[in-house]
């Protein structure tokens, strides 16, 4: 399944595009996102050295296990604190 964050508004490029994240089809569409996804609403030209991405995708990996990023993946974008 994509991932998506609810409420917001992806391009019809990226809702049709099919991708499934993982840690490779991520590191393909930072080489070059305008050309992994034409019609991508993400205007931004990439990033050339594998070295920085798979650091960036590290630094992703852990930073997706905060309780934040799991607050807004679970469809609650507001930030407020759990009740538990
Ligand atoms: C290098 C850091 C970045 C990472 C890791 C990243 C990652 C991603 C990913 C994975 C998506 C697809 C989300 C999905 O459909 O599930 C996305 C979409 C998007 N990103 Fe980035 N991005 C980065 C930098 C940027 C920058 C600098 C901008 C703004 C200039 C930007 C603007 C957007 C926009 C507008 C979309 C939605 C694109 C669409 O719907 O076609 N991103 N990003």
């Amino acid at each position: 399944m994509m991932s998506s964050v609810p409420g917001f508004a992806y391009s019809d490029a990226m809702k049709y595009s099919g991708i499934v994240w993982d840690e490779e089809t991520l590191d393909r569409f930072l080489a070059d996102p305008l050309k992994r996804v034409l019609g991508t609403a993400m205007g931004y030209g990439g990033i050339k050295s594998s070295k920085e991405r798979a650091d960036l995708i590290a630094y992703l990996k852990q930073a997706g296990r905060s309780e934040a990023c799991s607050r807004a993946s679970s469809g609650d974008p507001s930030g407020s604190p759990s009740p538990h």
